[in-house]
């Protein structure tokens, strides 16, 4: 059995073979990202995972674009720190806003997320199809090259989801108040011809029954978590930081932290995600929130 230091007798571990026993860093400015660590989990079953929750300030699609940067770079510069060989950004606002910084600033792999709109235009037939994401995803640069370069003969019916990230931050994914605002987001889409819906935010896998409940098969679902899974994978691949196959140091369960209390986290994995999370707390200070527990804005 490989040995985590070399030693005189035991077998050598390589640098890179160390390299790659580092877990992966997935970070939201919530529970949504557990969404992609569900899919990364399933793709990866061998890699160590951390989940960084940043629910003190969630949500971040109500952010001023400093304010997501200094919160993406802070978490990131801290999971680097807590050894993370690769980072991924399960949050489309973020990656929106902040990638590029991002991965000017930090020495290692990065994944980001982004809405699915070119899955969506390949997809729908009637070649009109509704987007769900946060404002700050619509408004950004990033979003409006998407829709420049995929989304020429279908139209894209983009809605801001206002509420539903806070709706999941609470652990709500099911009430009546929850349904009737996704009916008021959805049957604008229906009535004009939408047969597919771009979950633009990593929260939104989580309204899935809800919404197959109220709209049945009349909306394809995109959901990106399962392709951003792939990119790891390739990614991971590219650089040699794949974990081996049965490695026997990867730990059954992800470290789960969060900013606030990470009860909510807690309940989350438990009922989504069928796992008996420890949630740690953690004070990941930044530039914006130097006090602790500061709600700057
Ligand atoms: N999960 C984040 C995303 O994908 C939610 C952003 C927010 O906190 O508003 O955009």
């Amino acid at each position: 059995m490989p040995t985590d230091l070399p030693s005189t007798g035991a077998r050598t571990v390589t640098a890179a073979a160390a390299a790659s026993r580092a877990p992966v860093g997935i970070f939201d400015s919530g529970l949504g990202g557990l969404s992609v660590l569900r899919a990364v989990r399933a793709q990866l079953p061998d890699e160590s995972l951390l989940y960084v929750a940043d629910s003190l300030y969630a949500p971040y699609g109500e952010r001023d674009d400093d304010f997501i940067a200094d919160r993406t770079l802070a978490i990131g510069e801290w999971l680097v720190k807590q050894g993370a060989k690769a980072l991924v950004v399960a949050c489309n606002t973020a990656t929106a806003q902040s990638i590029a910084l991002v991965r000017e600033k930090l020495s290692i792999p990065l994944v980001g997320v982004e809405p699915g709109i070119k899955p969506a235009a390949l997809q729908s037939k009637t070649r009109v199809a509704g987007v769900l994401a946060t404002q700050v995803t619509l408004r950004s640069a990033r979003f409006q090259a998407l829709l420049d370069r995929y989304a020429s003969d279908c139209r894209f019916l983009c809605q801001p989801g206002h509420g539903l990230v806070q709706a999941v931050e609470r652990c709500d994914v099911d009430s009546a108040e929850l349904r009737a605002l996704l009916r008021s987001y959805l049957e604008p889409m229906l009535e004009a011809g939408a047969d597919t819906l771009v979950l633009g935010c990593t929260h939104y896998p989580f309204f899935d029954a809800a919404i197959r409940d109220m709209v049945g098969d009349r909306l394809m679902l995109i959901d990106t978590s399962v392709a951003i899974a792939r990119q790891l994978e390739r990614v991971l691949d590219q650089h040699g930081l794949r974990a081996a196959a049965g490695d026997t140091h990867a730990p059954a369960l992800p470290r789960f932290y969060s900013t606030d209390d990470g009860a909510h986290q807690k309940q989350l994995a438990a009922t989504l995600l069928h796992l008996d999370a420890h949630v740690e707390r953690v004070l990941i200070p930044s530039r914006r929130t130097a006090a602790p527990n500061s709600q700057a804005a």
